[in-house]
């Protein structure tokens, strides 16, 4: 018996047949997440999948540890504090002390962008990008496409809005490169000092930058509010009118075209970049519905990512 090794690095290249098997898969597995179909039996082939997350995380974490429980698979969890990445050893040693211990996956979250292909070629091992830096968040910007998917029927066609935070944001690259592969427009916005033209440069087509929310809400099927990134330094270009300008606030939201939806990767910054009402709006928001379906994501990558031959 012989495991492929398919790692997920990003959501740049990957083709549309791939990204809608995963998808595909996925919708299979949300059954299993929901309660309405059991777990796969652990008799099955048991693999142990590490979770290495040296940023903090809630719902990506915990999420790929239920994914892996859901297919009958062991895990363990490691983050920075209570290991020795607290002594300072770095995160290729890390890495590679893991996988010698024989562990069959690595799910990675770190702060160096492109540090999960350096996992994946320190340790040979199948790697899962959980967020790297700035680079990208792969599970997050399928679980977006297939939260999207769900409302609205398809992706081709569709515009949908990225407001916020956009450079430092592994989240918005990921959905940039998912949502055109599947046939969306990405209008990206923000103030001028967060969104720099380099996401139009590296996918000319189908992605546009706008300042203007209030416009660029006039022709939006869907809107994905984004955290600005205090911890990436985003605090130094924040102006005192970004709340106004690019803030979703319960006046701004009610102007939105009826069956708009929501999202937001999480965890959000209530009363700033959202509203508290336009969060919870039980018509308009999909946030706890992303959670959910990321479940189901990343059980369809998981399975991916070690599969038997
Ligand atoms: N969306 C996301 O990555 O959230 P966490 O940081 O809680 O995992």
């Amino acid at each position: 018996m012989h495991i492929s090794c398919t790692s997920l690095l990003g959501l740049r290249g990957m083709s549309r047949d791939d990204l809608i098997g995963l998808l595909d898969r996925a919708a299979e597995c949300l059954p299993m997440v929901t309660g309405q179909e059991p777990s796969v039996p652990s008799s099955g082939p048991r693999r142990i999948v590490a979770n290495l997350f040296l940023e903090d995380s809630t719902r990506t974490r915990c999420s790929f540890e239920i994914a892996a429980k859901r297919l009958g698979h062991d895990t363990v969890n490691l983050t920075a504090k209570g290991t020795s990445v607290s002594k300072g050893e770095n995160l290729l040693d890390t890495a590679a002390t893991i996988a010698a211990m024989g562990v069959d996956s690595i799910v990675i979250r770190c702060s160096e962008s492109g540090g999960a292909a350096l996992v994946q070629a320190a340790t040979g091992k199948p790697v899962i990008n959980a967020g790297d830096g700035r680079h990208e968040h792969p599970t997050q910007g399928l679980l977006d496409a297939f939260t999207l998917r769900q409302s609205l029927g398809t992706l081709d066609g569709k515009t949908i809005l990225i407001v916020g935070d956009i450079d430092n944001s592994r989240v918005a690259r990921s959905n940039v490169y998912g949502l055109t592969t599947l046939g969306a427009q990405i209008l990206l916005v923000g103030p001028p000092n967060l969104v720099s033209p380099r996401m139009c440069e590296l996918v000319p087509e189908g992605v546009e930058i706008s300042h203007d929310l209030d416009e660029a809400m006039t022709r939006a099927d869907a809107v994905m509010m984004l955290r600005v990134q205090r911890e990436r330094g985003a605090s130094k270009a924040i102006s005192s009118d970004y709340r106004s300008a690019f803030g979703l606030n319960v006046d701004r939201a009610s102007r939105l075209s009826t069956g708009v939806p929501i999202l937001h990767p999480g965890p959000s910054n209530r009363g700033f970049e959202i509203d508290d009402e336009v969060h919870d709006d039980p018509d308009r928001s999909l946030i706890r519905d992303q959670v959910t379906n990321g479940v189901a994501i990343r059980m369809a990558v998981l399975e991916r990512s070690m599969k038997l031959d």
